[in-house]
């Protein structure tokens, strides 16, 4: 057929389509609701309509199903089996058309606060699991899903693994774990029961037995008004009426007419000519597939549709092939299994379990490994759709199983469109990059899995940065068949397949051949490390970087199976040898047990509110997907869609724009350039030293040259596609080492801080010891779950302008559309409702795309809105600053620090932005807790052709403290003590003077430490580990403690002051308005609390809606975690002036409530509406001589951790973490409880996990100036199973904050720094496996400390292979 002209292909395909009767009609039921599909959506995803039609509860996180933010649960209706099939998808990522027949439940189609909440809903809200609420519905509905799918209530561990595939950037995750635990158990009296008490008075879990909050009583108690508006309307769920298909008043049933309906051939079209057909028979497949034979077959489109969302591949014919039945054979034959192409992952898994149980071990050692290996295959949304052939034919290099089809000698059955069938070997169908041995007449029509025999073992590898759901750096497949030959047992044969090493997957042949017909022996293991480097090599600017790790990872995992399979043989007692008890670490299996978290707290109430632990005011909104966003906000007629138009160049002059392809495409409505800004296009939050759009030369790629707007987000981006810039390149900066070499700093950036002589001491003698080194510190992106986002519109034709953003900072957008449009500050109105996470992310980076959206919206009078895609965010808004510190410390040998010099740098990208403000604050914290009498530290903010780099929880103090605790860990080594030893000799305390001239009052570091060493138990703890670590070889345990004190206030003076609005009405309620943005940290509850508390009234009657530019003026970002002081104080001053002017009347009469007192106020006409306002008293600091009091009152905490790591891989995993803080009286200890495990987890993120990649000179795999890791795929933030499996955190008792309202502390970013516990733990680990190969010296470890950072450290005889001793991984900074 391919000979055949279009036309007449055409002709041929049209004929066909009509005699087999091709039908256009498309129904779908979204909850419970009939929905005929109109033709021409053939380019939509499921998630586009749902949020199309008004369901906006599923949320756009990634649009690459990494996120699950997304997540729908899909019910199809089995004609076989009678049965109707449940399962979580990410609708991101599914056409629209694919669901045809199906019935869609949205997080609106369970429940909501008018019909009542669901159990799900209910649980997270009241377990505080919600924080920004963006993640909320995604996880509700994977919750959801698996209940529904389960006959049985699930296992804990199936409830955690079951939300592998949803990230949370607020809470932690452990709240969301507590919540759900509740559904692991039957018992009906788990919605009724009151939950029980320990000794402690915690609430303990009824389904546990283990302490959790999910129905902790104190939260029913106190959040009455809100638990009973729902507990009223629904009952208790029981598990046995969630069994999928029974109908019952709670559950949305299988719709009856699509269980009878006959389904048809589909033909449908989409936009820009695209078509979309469904085939049901094999022949009708072929038949397309011969007219059109570069038709894209889809399955669960994991693969196509990222290819089409991000790497503008288009494809014109698309054939969903999910309803073959020919393709969903899973068929147990005499030889093996028969694996139709389109069996979806979590189909396989199923179907595999029941073979192992039938068949025994000896046959099915490959279906075992397929099996482990499709654990950490995707999250469960990506499982329950994607296709084991969509795997095999995307030939991706990473694949997890095409190794193992390879290695297992599985075959794959070829049909073409003439019907012939051919067989061809794994091994020989993969040709290049992802070129396959498949012609364009051919398709996959199944994979035959053969049985495996005695002694044929069969293991899976596979090393990622992230254990679940990520993609693997290295991976592979080993088979080898063991017979006895002459009283020996001989390798009779063996396949070693290599994934995420080259193009295709690499058989290791050299190696295969060599061991064959040899006595499997460990003296065999030296010359095949030889030969498996000579199979597999990798060059040098291989892409995905990482060579010495990938390579060492090759023979670590032979390493590993050579050990598996003798230690095998040994059980069978086949092989004489003994294998080493301490080797057999290195083939133990993770598996993790269930997660266990403690709180322990004290609540110290004050008034009606404050004090409790009182549940998220937006929580019932959050889980029912009915709180608004900025994207969720209608928008108003005629609003167009803007894209960017973005430098491609590091740096370069721009040469010419061509925008005459754009100005053709479809729904093009304007491109918008620098000439065309009414007002100033120069802005900048401090210094204006950026352009909104490059008029002459780029300074980064991402930099924003243009927008365009047109009718929809795609044509705005397809047309902001074909803007053609020419550039010509200039020489461009691309870390902090050139930008030092270069002398490229931003001007006036030099600081200093000075206290004692620090060089006449290093020239004296009183240092016994003087140390010196560098530390790097990577950067880190917010990863905030919503992105970008500001809907702006004209009023009064562009005399005033509105916006809705989601920012941090509403008078930051004010004053840059203000100053773009040359418009007044009065007539520019910026409102936040909430945001879904900022993390600083959003304080300034949020305000130029505004001010670019707004003037497109000016010039042309009309709405525009700007939504930006996770890649676009994630490369153009600036990260945490990475840094670079030198340090020289002189010290006794008896411990005591004597002077310190440090020189820090930060990489503060294209702009300066917030960097100095960042970089100031890391000098401040350089001392962290120590007590130090020569110090100095001089900073400078590096100036480089990245973009700007910005504020992240914390601002500069982790990193200041992180090099801290390196040089002090540093110091421990060469005295040859504990780390913890020399820290705890160090300590600061009540008042020294610190090297920026503040006096240290009321620390409680001492309390804070000594609670955290006896929680803990550190002593027993070291000793545990020293055992564990002297009987495991390849397995090694680390702990360590980390103290850390966070100053509380902005360090600019003018910013430390709050506005607030109170408006009491006649019915007794209150309406607040204040200066700050809810982002999920719980401000508007805590401050609520405090209004509710001061007018003695419950918490339900404050309201606090949005923050608004017109309500409270001039306010500062919500930022520096103070903004529950602030906002809570000037709250509080309103509210006494309210108060105070209602006296005379409530004395007077014996008013029965206080709306009672309300109304009569307002009948003696008593102003019920008063402003507010705070600033924070005694600060200020003077850079000129580098002294004063830049803080109100510092945060004090601690951390311990321990983990665990894989000393071949560099796998890892934290066993424990126990925090202690004081937070004063806390005024919501939840609230607060939920900020410190959220801000641990995010900093085990920073410590451990993410890493960003750059194209600079350590990553010339990638093009220069350009991120490489920017998106979820790529870039992988902590998910469920990464939290520590015991999580316990206290807050100290008893120590009121005399400086702060009624008497709390901040805890935004305080606790964020603690995570480094884990870092130093795993150093520790590492310090252990080093020891083993006699390596004792001190030696760095950046963070993140990643696999590839871990493995290297633990030098042994396979890294020698390929790196120095002192290797030390690259790293973006
Ligand atoms: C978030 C996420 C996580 C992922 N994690 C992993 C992971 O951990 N490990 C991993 O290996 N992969 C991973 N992937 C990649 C992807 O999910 C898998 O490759 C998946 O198996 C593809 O199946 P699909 O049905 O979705 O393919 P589709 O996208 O529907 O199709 C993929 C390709 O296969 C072709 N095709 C499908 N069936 C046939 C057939 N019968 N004959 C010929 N061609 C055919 C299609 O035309 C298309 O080119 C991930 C993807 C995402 C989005
Ligand atoms: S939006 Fe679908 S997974 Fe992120
Ligand atoms: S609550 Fe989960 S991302 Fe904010």
């Amino acid at each position: 057929m391919g000979s055949l002209t279009a036309a007449a292909e055409e002709g041929t395909a049209a004929t066909a389509i009509a005699a087999e009767d091709w039908s256009a009609e498309a129904v779908i039921y979204v909850n419970g609701v009939r929905r005929v599909l109109p033709d021409g959506l053939a380019h939509l995803t499921l998630l586009q309509y749902l949020r199309d039609i008004g369901l906006r509860g599923t949320k756009l996180g990634c649009g690459e199903g990494g996120c699950g933010a997304c997540t729908v649960m899909v019910s199809c209706y089995d004609q076989i089996t009678k049965k109707s099939e449940h399962f979580a998808i990410n609708a991101c990522l599914a056409p629209l058309y694919s669901l045809e027949g199906m019935h869609i439940i949205t997080v609106e189609g369970i429940g909501d606060r008018q019909r009542g909440l669901h159990p799900v809903q209910e649980c997270l809200a009241k377990a505080h699991g919600s924080q920004c609420g963006f993640c909320t519905p995604g996880f509700v509905m994977s919750m959801y899903a698996l209940l529904r799918s389960s006959k049985d209530p699930p296992t804990e561990e199936q409830i955690e693994d079951s939300l592998a595939g949803n990230l949370c950037r607020c809470t932690g995750y452990r709240p969301i774990i507590d919540a759900f635990r509740v559904f692991a158990k039957t018992d009906d009296s788990l919605y009724t029961d009151s939950p029980s008490e320990n000794a402690n008075g915690q609430a303990i879990c009824p389904s546990t037995g283990k302490p959790c909050s999910c129905r902790n009583e104190t939260d029913v108690s106190t959040n009455e008004s809100l638990l009973l508006s729902s507990a009223k309307i629904y009952l208790p769920c029981s598990y046995n009426e969630i069994d999928g298909n029974a109908y019952n008043e709670k559950e949305l049933i299988f719709p009856p007419e699509l269980q009878l309906r006959k389904f048809m051939p589909l033909k449908l079209n989409g936009f820009n000519g695209i078509r979309w057909y469904r085939p049901l028979k094999l022949q009708q497949l072929l038949h397309l597939k011969s007219c059109y034979p570069d038709a894209k077959l889809i399955i669960g489109n994991s693969e196509v549709g990222v290819e089409t969302k991000f790497k503008n591949a288009q494809y014109k014919v698309m054939v969903s092939v999910s309803h073959v039945p020919e393709l969903h054979t899973l068929k147990v034959e005499e030889d093996g299994l028969r694996i139709g192409s389109a069996v979806r992952l979590a189909r396989l898994q199923n179907f595999l379990k029941k073979v192992i149980i039938e068949r025994g071990s000896d046959e099915t050692s490959s279906c075992q490994a397929i099996l482990r290996q499709l654990k950490w295959f995707a999250g469960t949304q990506i499982r329950n759709v994607a296709s084991v052939g969509g795997n095999i034919c995307t030939a991706s290099p990473i694949s997890d199983l095409n190794p193992l089809w390879m290695a297992t000698g599985a075959k794959f059955q070829i049909i073409d469109v003439n019907n012939n069938v051919r067989i061809t070997a794994a091994k020989d169908f993969f040709l290049g990059y992802r070129k396959i041995d498949l012609k364009p007449d051919e398709l996959l029509l199944s994979v035959m899995l053969p049985w495996t025999r005695q002694f044929e073992y069969v293991k899976e590898f596979k090393q990622a940065h992230r254990r679940e759901d990520d993609i693997a750096l290295v991976n592979a497949g080993m088979r080898v068949h063991i017979r006895e030959a002459e009283g020996k047992w001989i390798v009779s044969d063996v396949s070693i397949v290599y994934g995420g090493v080259a193009a295709v997957p690499l058989t290791a042949t050299k190696t295969e051949n060599f061991l064959t017909g040899k006595k499997l022996d460990s003296g065999l293991l030296d010359e095949t490390f030889g030969l498996l480097k000579e199979d597999i090599p990798l060059a040098e600017n291989a892409p995905g970087g990482m060579v010495e790790f990938r390579s060492s990872l090759t023979l670590s995992f032979f390493f590993k199976f050579f050990l598996y399979v003798t230690h095998e043989m040994n059980i069978k007692g086949l092989l004489k040898d003994e294998m080493h008890a301490a080797n057999l670490s290195a083939i133990q299996s993770y598996t993790r047990p269930v997660t266990v978290g403690t709180q322990d707290y004290e609540s110290v109430r004050q008034g009606t509110a404050v004090g409790q632990p009182m549940i998220h005011m937006s929580a019932m909104l959050q889980v029912t997907g009915e709180a608004e966003y900025t994207d969720d906000t209608p928008t108003p007629p005629n609003t167009l869609h803007a894209a960017l138009v973005l430098s491609k160049k590091p740096h370069a002059r721009i040469l010419s724009i061509d925008d005459s392809l754009a100005k053709s495409s479809p729904g093009f409505a304007g491109l918008f350039l620098s000439k065309d800004v009414p007002g100033a296009n120069h802005t900048g939050p401090i210094i204006h030293d950026e352009e909104i759009f490059a008029s002459d030369i780029v300074t980064c790629v991402g930099q924003i040259i243009g927008i365009v707007v047109a009718d929809t987000h795609d044509n705005a981006k397809a047309a902001a596609n074909k803007v053609n810039i020419e550039y010509s390149e200039l020489p461009a900066i691309l870390s902090i080492e050139e930008a030092i070499k270069a002398g490229s700093f931003h001007p006036n950036t030099n600081r200093c801080l000075e206290k004692g002589d620090v060089g006449e001491c290093f020239l004296s003698n009183t240092c016994d010891k003087i140390i010196e080194g560098e530390v790097q510190v990577g950067g880190q992106e917010h990863f905030y779950m919503e992105p970008q986002c500001t809907l702006v519109w004209p009023v009064d034709s562009g005399n005033e302008i509105h916006m809705i953003s989601s920012t941090q900072a509403p008078q930051k957008h004010q004053k840059y559309v203000a100053y773009a449009l040359g418009l007044p500050l009065s007539k520019v109105v910026c409102k936040t409702k909430r945001i879904g996470g900022g993390f600083g992310g959003k304080e300034t980076r949020s305000a130029i795309f505004a001010a670019a959206a707004s003037v497109a919206s000016y010039c042309l009078r009309r709405p525009v809105k700007i939504v930006l895609d996770r890649d676009i965010d994630m490369m153009t808004t600036g990260q945490r600053h990475s840094f670079l510190a030198k340090y020289k410390v002189g010290f006794t040998n008896g411990g005591k620090i004597v002077a310190l010099d440090l020189e820090i740098y930060n990489n503060g990208g294209n702009s300066l932005d917030l960097s100095l403000s960042v970089l100031e604050r890391a000098m401040f914290s350089s001392d962290n807790v120590y007590d130090i009498s020569n110090i100095r530290v001089s900073g400078q903010v590096c100036f480089t052709n990245f973009p700007s780099n910005t504020a992240f929880r914390g601002f500069g103090g982790p990193q200041g403290m992180l090099i801290a605790e390196n040089w002090i860990q540093h110091m421990a080594t060469e005295l040859k003590r504990s780390p913890e030893e020399i820290k705890e000799l160090n300590f600061q305390s009540e008042g020294i003077v610190l090297h920026y001239g503040q006096l240290l009052q009321n620390c409680t570091i001492h309390s804070v430490w000594d609670e955290l060493k006896a929680s803990c138990n550190f002593v027993e703890a070291r000793k545990d580990v020293n055992s564990f670590n002297g009987n495991n070889r390849w397995r090694k345990r680390g702990i360590a403690m980390v103290p850390t004190k966070f100053g509380i206030s902005f360090t600019a003076k003018f910013m430390n002051q709050a506005g607030a609005l109170v408006q009491v009405y006649t019915d007794g309620t209150v309406l607040v308005t204040h200066g700050g943005v809810e982002m999920g940290q719980g401000l508007h509850t805590k401050v609520a609390q405090v209004a509710a508390s001061s007018f003695s009234i419950p918490l339900s009657s404050v309201f606090i809606s949005e923050t608004s530019t017109d309500k409270v003026p001039n306010a500062s970002p919500t930022a520096a975690s103070a903004s529950s002081d602030l906002y809570g104080a000037a709250v509080l001053d309103a509210c006494q002036q309210i108060k105070a002017r209602m006296e005379p009347i409530a004395s007077r009469g014996n008013h029965k409530s206080f709306a009672e007192l309300a109304q009569a106020c307002y009948m003696e006409r008593v102003d019920l509406s008063a402003h507010g306002f705070y600033i924070t008293p005694d600060i200020g600091f003077d850079w000129m001589v580098g002294k004063g009091t830049p803080f109100n009152y510092f945060t004090y905490g601690s951390a311990f951790a321990e983990v665990e790591i894989d000393t071949l891989t560099g796998d890892f995993h934290t066993r424990t973490a126990d925090i202690v803080m004081d937070l004063g009286y806390s005024i919501n200890p939840a609230i607060d409880i939920g900020q410190i495990e959220g801000a641990f987890i995010q900093g085990l993120g920073w410590a451990a996990m993410e890493e960003l990649k750059w194209g600079d000179d350590n990553h010339k795999w990638i093009r220069p100036g350009h991120l490489f890791t920017c998106g979820p795929g790529s870039y992988k933030i902590p998910s469920v199973n990464d939290i520590p499996l015991k999580f316990k955190v206290s807050l100290l008792k008893g120590v009121p904050n005399p400086k702060a309202i009624h008497s709390s502390k901040a805890v935004g970013e305080p606790p964020f720094f603690l995570a480094s516990a884990v870092l130093f733990a795993i150093k520790d680990a590492i310090a252990a496996a080093r020891a083993e190969e006699g390596h004792v010296d001190w030696f760095p470890l950046d963070n993140p400390a990643t696999p590839e950072r871990i493995r290297m450290a633990c030098v042994d005889s396979i890294t020698k292979k390929f790196a120095s001793v002192y290797y030390r991984p690259k790293l973006s900074i």
